[in-house]
């Protein structure tokens, strides 16, 4: 039995790829291919402890992915300094804590989606310079904790969608200083609130994207000063925006207003004045 699998292992080895190794350290095993992409292959962990994952000098692309995972302690990377991309899908963490990713100063993604993620530490994300790229979507937190973006000055790609939030509050981004267009993604709450200064500091933005929330109405002020490619807004409970308002709340290139409760009058009223004002107003139904 024992020889059978011993074989059985050896010709998944030689026939997955030339290239691909196995590297273990501390007792944990990883796939690893020339670009430096490790993929955990030990599973039978649960918490990943202090130190358990540190002093790989090539390691430039981490997947944690699918492990049940039900716990990430602080100190748990150590000395990665070519990590730049962090993949932890679809475990089972419940908590984010200070002191787990502060360190990695030149990671550019984490990706910390689909986890069961509740919490997480106002200071966790603070220092982590190079981040432009985080995603924590599919998870279970109510609120967008204020300071947890203060200190990620880099990012541009931002998805807190399919969480629970019922508002954004205001100047979350205030310190972000990318200059190139951000991507900022909250589908899928249950966003009713949108703070006037949700979005200041930021200047351009590619998408701007809050499908399946509830907003009820719009004035604009959320997106003073912004300048944008996409706005997107379907399945939201819209029913009409006061033309006063229409030139603040149009304002992107391209606005999708499919899907909400919209009137008839003020359907006909928004596409009149989005043509004669050269902007793209999109409602499917
Ligand atoms: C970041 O990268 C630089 C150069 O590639 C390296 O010298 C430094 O140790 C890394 N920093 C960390 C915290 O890993
Ligand atoms: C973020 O996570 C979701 C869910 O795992 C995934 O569908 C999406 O492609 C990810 N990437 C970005 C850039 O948002
Ligand atoms: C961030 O960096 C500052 C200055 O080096 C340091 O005092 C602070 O403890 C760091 N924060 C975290 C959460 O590691
Ligand atoms: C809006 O469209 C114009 C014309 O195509 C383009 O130059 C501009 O960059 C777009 N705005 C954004 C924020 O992408
Ligand atoms: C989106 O809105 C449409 C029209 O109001 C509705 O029929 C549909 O069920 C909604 N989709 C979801 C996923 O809520």
């Amino acid at each position: 039995m024992h020889k059978i699998l011993w074989f059985l292992s050896v010709t998944y080895f030689l026939a997955t790829s030339a290239t691909e190794t196995t590297f273990e350290k501390n007792g944990i095993t990883f796939k690893k291919d020339e670009d430096g992409d490790y993929v955990l292959s030990t599973h039978e962990i649960l918490v990943l402890q202090p130190g358990s994952i540190a002093d790989v000098e090539d390691m430039e692309t981490l997947y944690l992915i699918d492990e049940d995972f039900t716990d990430i302690q602080p100190g748990t990377f150590q000395n990665l300094p070519n990590l730049k991309k962090l993949i932890i899908t679809m475990n089972k963490v419940p908590k984010i804590k200070t002191g787990i990713f502060n360190c990695l100063t030149n990671l550019t993604r984490l990706d910390l989606s689909a986890n069961r993620i509740s919490h997480i530490d106002s200071n966790a994300f603070d220092n982590m310079t190079s981040l432009q790229n985080i995603n924590l979507s599919d998870n279970r937190f109510t609120s967008v904790d204020i300071h947890w973006f203060l200190l990620t000055p880099s990012l541009t790609m931002i998805n807190l969608g399919y969480n629970e939030l019922t508002e954004i509050p205001g100047n979350i981004f205030s310190n972000v200083k990318s200059t190139v267009p951000s991507i900022l993604l909250f589908d899928g709450n249950h966003i009713a609130k949108v703070d006037k200064d949700a979005f200041k500091g930021l200047k351009v933005v590619s998408t701007l994207s809050l499908d399946f929330n509830k907003l009820k109405t719009l004035n604009g002020d959320f997106l003073r000063g912004l300048e944008i490619d996409v706005l997107s807004l379907k399945n939201n409970t819209i029913e009409c925006v006061d033309e006063k308002y229409f030139a603040a709340v149009f304002v992107a290139n391209s606005t999708d207003i499919s899907d909400n409760h919209w009137t008839g009058t003020c359907l006909t009223a928004i596409e009149t004045w989005a043509k004669e004002h050269n902007k793209v107003v999109k409602c499917d139904s």
